[in-house]
């Protein structure tokens, strides 16, 4: 099969389209047929040497994706020519990832392809939906009617975290650096957007609230953004802490936690368990049924434009950005 391989921790410029054997399967694993494949910023934080996990190299990247059951080895339920989205576990991280033209994963690991979900829709969603399930969760729950300000809100996490948020019936408020993203987010559903670049956006954000205040932040972006982010917190707060775009947050004060009783807590979607991941998903579906809402595609890729496809990534994208993988 062609496989796109990460031969160091240099970074994906340089992953190269190679021939590589089948993945020979394990008890309860199957084998899919990738359809669509999904990239992650953290797929590029591991070919820089970013992330925790170091797996053995050449190593394949590609956390997400949506194909066509091959073969099973032992594993209940599932049929050859099903077909299933992977959840979030150990491909693409510690073991070969979606990348590929076929991908070996545990049975446990597939989820089916959520009713009226189009192939596209659903080949991207389980990291972020379930990413943002957690930063939503991890407090307990929150009132009906409660603020939750989240930043990076046009990319993957965010566009998830905004529509699990309003069908959780909260009160969603964004921050892009871009107005037409900031459009886009407002038809999604949230109640205002803002511009993390404006001086002004945490005043413009206190009148449009006032008096009221965020309840709970969840922070895609890190960097000299999160202060800003924590000052328009309300007392006993919380801040989900998922992403770090914007690198390190330079000169943190402790003082803005413990006047106001914040509290701020990391999010890691891959210390759900199997079991965990899949309870998450269900109710993720259920939540999006609730609302109608569906996962946005912002743009698809060729399977030999990886590269290209990264790039997107970086720029900044309104949803997920994918990789066809066959047309099957
Ligand atoms: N902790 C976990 O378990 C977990 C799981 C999934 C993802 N993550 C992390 O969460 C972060 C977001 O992931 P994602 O998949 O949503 O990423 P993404 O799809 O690339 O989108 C992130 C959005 O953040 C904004 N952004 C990007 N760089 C920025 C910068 N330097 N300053 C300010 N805003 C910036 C962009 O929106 P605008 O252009 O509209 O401003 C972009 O659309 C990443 O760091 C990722 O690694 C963590």
């Amino acid at each position: 099969m062609k496989a796109w391989l990460l031969d160091d921790f240099t970074g994906t410029d340089a992953l190269r389209l190679a021939d590589v054997p089948d993945p020979v399967l394990q008890p309860g694993e199957a084998l899919l047929e990738v359809r669509y494949a999904a990239l992650n910023p953290a797929d590029r934080y591991l070919a820089e040497r970013q992330y925790p996990a170091k797996p053995p190299l050449p190593h394949i990247l590609g956390r997400d994706a949506l194909g066509t059951v091959l073969s099973v080895k032992g594993g209940a339920g599932l049929r050859v020519g099903d077909k299933r989205l992977l959840l979030r576990g150990a491909v693409g991280v510690t073991r070969p990832g979606s990348f590929a033209q076929r991908v070996a994963a545990p049975v446990e690991n597939l989820a089916a392809v959520p009713e009226a979900w189009s192939d596209a829709e659903a080949a991207g969603a389980s990291l972020v939906y379930l990413t943002a399930y957690q930063a939503l969760t991890m407090w307990g729950p929150l009132p009906s009617g409660a603020v939750v300000l989240v930043s990076g809100a046009s990319g993957g996490v965010g566009i998830a975290a905004l529509q699990l948020a309003t069908a959780m019936d909260y009160v969603v408020v964004g921050l892009s650096r871009s107005r037409e993203k900031a459009r886009c987010l407002e038809s999604l559903g949230a109640a205002a957007v803002f511009d993390p670049h404006d001086p002004e956006w945490r005043l413009q954000l206190k009148n449009k609230l006032a008096p009221r205040r965020v309840d709970l932040a969840i922070d895609n972006v890190g960097g000299s953004l999160l202060p800003e982010v924590i000052d328009t917190v309300s007392d006993l707060g919380k801040v989900s802490l998922v992403g770090r775009l914007a690198g390190p947050v330079p000169n943190f004060n402790t003082g803005a936690l413990f006047f106001r009783r914040l509290r701020m807590g990391g999010v890691a979607v891959g210390a759900y368990t199997n079991e965990e991941s899949r309870a998450a998903w269900e109710q993720v579906v259920l939540l999006l049924a609730r609302t109608g809402a569906r996962p946005q595609v912002d743009s698809i890729f060729a399977f030999s434009q990886l590269p290209q496809a990264f790039r997107r990534l970086a720029q900044g994208p309104f949803g997920k950005v994918l990789l066809r993988v066959s047309e099957q």
